[in-house]
């Protein structure tokens, strides 16, 4: 049987829709270089929404504002989707600065928007990729919270490395971790949970436990909602950053 050879030049023009498609995509994944490189700006406008990948000012506000700052504690959220647990926080905890990551456009509009109609004054978002962030805009151990709630599972054993939580994550949240501060995970997913806490607890700068009541001291996030109506079971792992630098003793 004869192969048919593919040629380039077999390949369909792309609509501009798909064109520009893949240009969003090009926010997550190679390195923060190339997409300055390469990339445009955001065109995202808000008092809370910046862009710190592509403009400047952006970038050094959002640093400024993640400055440690012993009587206004940090608290950082991964992936906040449609922002329901920021304006629970922001309004529950108006002392505390928050700052959330989020790789997907329309998730940070839709925050932005409830952030504004809540009155929210403590809150900042930006649409990147939170893997490039800590070591951008933070100083070594001025964070005070880093929050990952319910992140993608990325069941396939093939997709596992692309799991927010890796070695390196943990790792890296450490170093910007004050000690005493602490790395939080919720999961409906028992496989995630036991995982990311095998994880945490091989290295060696956290104390690490199962939270007994995962929603006590926290507002929900949707999906937390959406599991308790369902009845569906939730964990939340909880790393503390030791005060002691294990790592270091000799
Ligand atoms: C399953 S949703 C969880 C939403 C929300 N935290 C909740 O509990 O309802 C995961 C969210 O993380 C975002 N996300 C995934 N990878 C990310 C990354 N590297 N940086 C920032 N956000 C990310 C996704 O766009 C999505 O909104």
């Amino acid at each position: 049987m004869a192969f048919r050879t593919f040629h380039i030049d077999d390949k369909p023009a792309e609509a501009p829709e798909q064109v520009q498609r893949k240009k969003q995509k090009a926010l997550i994944g190679g390195s923060l270089e190339m997409r300055r490189a390469h990339g445009q700006a955001l065109g995202l406008q808000g008092q809370f929404l910046l862009d710190p990948i592509f403009r400047q000012e952006d970038e050094e506000r959002l640093r400024a504002a993640c400055a440690a700052d012993p009587d206004r504690p940090l608290t950082i959220e991964i992936g906040f989707q449609m922002g329901e647990f920021a304006v629970a926080f922001c309004l529950r905890e108006p002392q505390r600065r928050y700052v959330g990551f989020e790789v997907r456009k329309k998730f940070c509009e839709e925050t932005h928007a409830a952030l504004e109609a809540a009155g929210v004054q403590n809150a900042l978002i930006c649409l990147v990729d939170a893997r490039e962030m800590l070591s951008l805009v933070l100083r070594p151990g001025s964070l005070d919270e880093l929050l990952v709630f319910f992140p993608d599972p990325w069941w396939k054993p093939r997709h596992v490395k692309k799991r927010l939580l890796t070695a390196e994550f943990i790792a890296d949240a450490a170093r910007y971790l004050r000690p005493g501060g602490r790395l939080l995970l919720k999961t409906d997913v028992t496989e995630y949970a036991d995982w990311a806490e095998e994880l945490m607890r091989a290295d060696p700068h956290y104390s690490v436990s199962r939270l007994e009541d995962p929603a006590a001291d926290l507002p929900f996030t949707l999906r937390e909602r959406r599991c308790r109506l369902h009845g569906y079971p939730t964990w939340a792992v909880q790393a503390l950053r030791n005060t002691v630098d294990v790592a270091t003793l000799p």
